[in-house]
């Protein structure tokens, strides 16, 4: 039986936090028909992509930690696009320059999806119910339609002139206004999805070829191709999911299990947990102006090293376990002044791959109101203690606006998660370097961070499971949710909720939660040098905690969306 959580609503069962209702219901039915967490992740994230189109989606792709309770074994699977094949370094360079929306809006943007193969994969090895069930609510999610809310208002909003400029995704998400003007749909309106039903049918019956061969792909080949975009039948033909072995550290005695490379934010989450432990062994106190300088520099250092190092293990020589070593980060802890910021333009010469490039410290574009930016996250635990932390994304909103013809695809724009020129920031105003270069077939870096961090008593057991969206602010996100649960003993739910506060290296800027912090506070860390500014967009933290003495679990999804976290008595 479910029930709606509120703070403090504890649950004996399964419990599951989504930024969607629709998503997190068909998790619960999976739960309730005795599926475990990958069942009820994996019909959840199908669903998402069906009512959160502008997130993550079918066209995308993302990273999942699954952890076997009986085992106490975690599994990490990276279900990332790709560079097509005939993807190249310069590709969206004219004269040496960056062309401005090319890497983000239309079909050059598209990576080859890897949600599909992700998806099944987690079910083929993890799961106990077939596809057919676990995708039936997205079916009928898509065949019944989506309610337009004021989370799809924003972000199509934020994408209106990109989507105008494909005929597909206009005639799927927009309606034509009395002027017979193509406009976001209003509050409430249904958006049936029929093309998107038969795309969800076709995978349930015949596994990923459903998706990767067939009307499917080449739906999604002639509508790229014919566009001017690379992405080929032999791309889709050929893409493989990947394993990879969780990145390990503790925070205060828990250990925590993290996405290793080519997430850059696993790294960053351990290196700046690292980095508040060594410089505040005592616990990290909540809003103190001192501690949270230390961290603002921990968080600053830890992007100078993801700009240097960071990208597809496949292809670059990425030293993770260098830079998630005690040592590094007592180097990286070390270098900071408790009583003055670093500039980062005084790390700037250190970056690799950057010289001669348009690298800056200047305040980058950021996104204004409406909203752009995109992905989602989905924290499941079941009964036995299965946890299941899963982040997709199709990049940014909307992904890259185009729909495959016939299809319901909304396709990713993840090729802009790559170094487009080595130097220049991307839409997140992030700039990554040479290992981050557009490759065929590479993984581009991102900043997906699913999480989760093992009880004191048993470090098998899972305590949290947790994520966001959020671009580069993820990390950020899952550090400070972390740090208000172990070093303040917040409940779940308000360590979601809490103001954050964020630094990237580049811009060299304190983003500052509308109600992060206190005036005072403020004050106290713009004395120390900080440029502060006040950012509306974070991401929607969603986890799930087991308390480690009862057994009792408690989810939170983050109000800052629109989600849901509901759990089994
Ligand atoms: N596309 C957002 C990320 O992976 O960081």
């Amino acid at each position: 039986m479910a029930c709606v959580a509120h703070a403090a609503r504890p649950y004996r069962g399964g419990a599951v936090a989504t930024a969607y209702p629709p998503a997190s219901e068909a998790a619960l039915k999976m739960l309730d028909k005795g599926g475990n967490a990958v069942d009820a992740a994996v019909a959840a994230a199908f669903v998402a992509a069906v009512v959160g189109p502008y997130h993550s989606g079918v066209g995308g792709g993302g990273f999942a930690l699954v952890h076997d309770a009986k085992s106490g074994a975690t599994r990490v699977l990276d279900f990332r696009e790709v560079a097509p094949k005939a993807a190249t370094r310069n590709m969206f360079l004219k004269d040496g320059k960056v062309v401005p929306g090319l890497s983000t809006d239309g079909v050059l943007a598209v990576a080859v999806p890897g949600a599909v193969a992700g998806y099944l994969e987690l079910l083929k090895t993890h799961g106990t119910l077939p596809p057919s069930v676990v995708l039936a609510p997205a079916i009928e999610a898509a065949r019944k339609g989506l309610w337009v809310t004021p989370r799809y208002r924003s972000m199509a909003e934020g994408r209106l002139e990109c989507l105008r400029k494909d005929p597909e995704a206009t005639r799927v998400f927009l309606v034509k206004n009395e002027q017979g003007e193509h406009v976001v749909p209003p509050i409430g309106h249904l958006l049936r999805q029929p093309d998107l039903a038969r795309t969800l049918t076709s995978i349930a019956k015949s596994g990923p070829k459903g998706f990767y061969s067939g009307a499917v792909a080449k739906g999604i080949v002639d509508t790229v191709q014919a566009g001017g975009g690379v992405l080929t039948l032999e791309d889709l033909a050929s893409y493989k999911t990947r394993k990879r072995e969780p990145l390990e550290g503790s925070y205060r005695g828990h250990r925590i299990l993290t996405m290793p490379p080519p997430s850059a934010g696993g790294v960053a989450v351990l290196q700046v947990l690292g980095a508040m432990e060594q410089l505040r062994p005592q616990g990290f106190g909540f809003r103190d102006p001192e501690a949270l300088h230390l961290y603002v520099e921990a968080l600053r250092r830890a992007y100078v090293d993801r700009a240097k190092y960071l990208g597809d293990p496949d292809f670059a020589d990425v030293p993770t376990a260098r830079l998630i070593s005690k040592g590094h980060i007592a180097d990286l802890a070390g270098s900071i002044d408790p009583k003055k910021v670093t500039s980062s333009l005084a790390l700037l010469p250190q970056t690799a791959g950057t010289q001669g490039s348009t690298l800056t410290d200047k305040p980058v574009t950021l996104t204004p109101e409406p909203e752009r930016k995109n992905t989602t996250h989905i924290s499941v635990v079941d009964k036995q203690g299965n946890a299941v932390a899963l982040t997709a994304t199709v990049n940014y909103g909307f992904g890259s606006c185009v729909v495959a013809k016939g299809t319901g695809v909304l396709l990713n724009d993840e090729m802009d998660d790559f170094a487009a020129q080595p130097g220049v920031p991307n839409a997140y105003g992030l700039v990554t370097g040479e290992p981050n270069a557009i490759q065929p077939g590479k993984v581009p870096q991102s900043s997906m961070s699913p999480t989760l961090v093992f009880s004191k008593e048993d470090p098998k057991r899972v305590m949290l499971a947790v994520g966001s969206p959020g671009g580069s602010t993820i990390p950020t996100t899952v550090i400070q949710v972390i740090s208000n649960m172990v070093d303040s003993g917040m409940d779940v739910a308000r360590a979601v909720n809490e103001g954050r506060v964020h630094h990237q290296y580049l811009p060299d800027e304190l983003w500052v939660d509308k109600w992060g912090l206190e005036p005072a506070t403020l004050s106290a860390l713009e004395a120390k040098g900080h440029k502060v500014r006040r950012v509306d967009q974070w991401g929607d933290a969603e986890a799930v905690f087991i308390d480690p003495k009862t057994g009792l679990r408690f989810s939170a999804s983050d109000p800052r969306n629109e989600g849901l976290s509901l759990g089994q008595d």
